[in-house]
Order: C-alpha cells, then structure tokens, then sequence
C-alpha cells in the first residue's frame, strides 16, 4: 500500500484498517527476498495483523483441505501456520466460504447493463483474438494482473489487441 508502513503488531504508528478482503487464498505467494516462494498463510496473517480490533476479515480466496503440489508437507494436508491467536485477541470477525454469486448477479448485471460500473476496467480484461490465445496463457501463467478474454470470432474487433 503506498505511504504507508505496517509495524509490528501493537507498535507505534501502526496502520491500521476497519476490514480486509482475502482475494488471494492458499495460492498466495511471498514478497520481496520470497517473491515467488509459496505462503499460503501470508494473506491470513497480514490481514489479522493489519485489521483492527473488532473489525472483520472477508475470506472469499479458495483454501483447500488439501494441496498435493504444495512444497512444504503441512501445506500439502491443507494445514497453514496461521497465527490465530491474533485474530482472536482482536476479536475478529471471520467470514468464508463459497460466495452467493446468485443474490447478486440480478444487481451486478443491471449496473453493468446500464454502464455503472465498468467490469472489464474492474477486473482488467483484456480481449484479445485467438491468434494471441497463446501469449495470453503465457502471459497468465505468468502471473500478470490482467485477465484475458478470448474472442475467437472477432465480435469485439475494434476492442482486441
Ligand atoms: N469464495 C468464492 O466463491 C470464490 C469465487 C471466485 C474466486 N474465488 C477464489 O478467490 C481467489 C482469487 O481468485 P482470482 O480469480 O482473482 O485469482 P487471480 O489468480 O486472478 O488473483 C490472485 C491475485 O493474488 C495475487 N497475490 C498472490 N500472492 C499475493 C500476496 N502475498 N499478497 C497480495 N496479492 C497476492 C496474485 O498476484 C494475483 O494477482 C482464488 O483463491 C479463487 O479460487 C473464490
């Protein structure tokens, strides 16, 4: 987050925020010397670190019960090292699970219908041709902040790259 600085939990000048969104879930990866290194828990941990007391932790990114892949064996059962004990020091709320798609999609479909909000913009789609289907698996691979839209027919011609 630009200008600021987390510290220490309960340190001075310590930011903090009423509520935090885990978009992320077991596929979170490291920052910095750990870029690119699997920790699963980071998100977790970050959020119950960062979201003050009495405030809540929205938890909609995927954790499994079990992650045969994983580099580290707990990990593999499904187990992270979350710090919980923070979380319930601060009497957080937790909420998780499938989200209801279905209770919003009437609302989502009329604003996007009537152009209030943008989705593509939203969520960073990109459309693109299926000549460029490759490059755009690669791209994802990758792990590039952009979703990628294939448009096989050329109906969005003016908009794919
Ligand atoms: N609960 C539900 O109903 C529901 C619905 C849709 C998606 N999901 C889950 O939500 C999660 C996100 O889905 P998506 O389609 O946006 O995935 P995505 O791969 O497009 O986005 C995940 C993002 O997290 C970033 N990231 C990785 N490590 C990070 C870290 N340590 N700190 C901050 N960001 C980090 C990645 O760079 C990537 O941009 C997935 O776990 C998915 O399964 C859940």
């Amino acid at each position: 987050m630009p200008g600021t600085k987390a510290v220490a939990y309960g340190g001075p000048g310590k930011v903090e925020i009423d509520c935090s969104v885990d978009a992320v879930g077991f596929e979170a990866r490291g920052h910095g010397a750990e870029a690119g290194v699997e920790r699963p828990a980071t998100v977790l941990n970050t959020l119950m670190d960062l979201t003050r007391a009495g405030g809540a932790i929205g938890i909609p990114g995927l954790y499994v019960t079990r992650d045969p892949g994983a580099a580290d064996p707990n990990a593999e059962e499904g187990s992270l090292s979350i710090r919980f004990g923070l979380g319930w020091a601060r009497s957080h709320a937790f909420f998780t699970g499938q989200c209801p798609v279905m209770r919003y999609n009437r609302q989502l479909m009329m604003a996007i219908l009537y152009v209030r909000v943008q989705i593509a913009k939203a969520v960073n789609a990109t459309p693109i041709p299926l000549d460029a289907a490759p490059q755009g698996y690669r791209d994802f691979n990758k792990g590039v902040a952009r979703k990628f839209v294939l448009v096989p027919h050329g109906l969005l011609a003016s908009r794919t790259t």
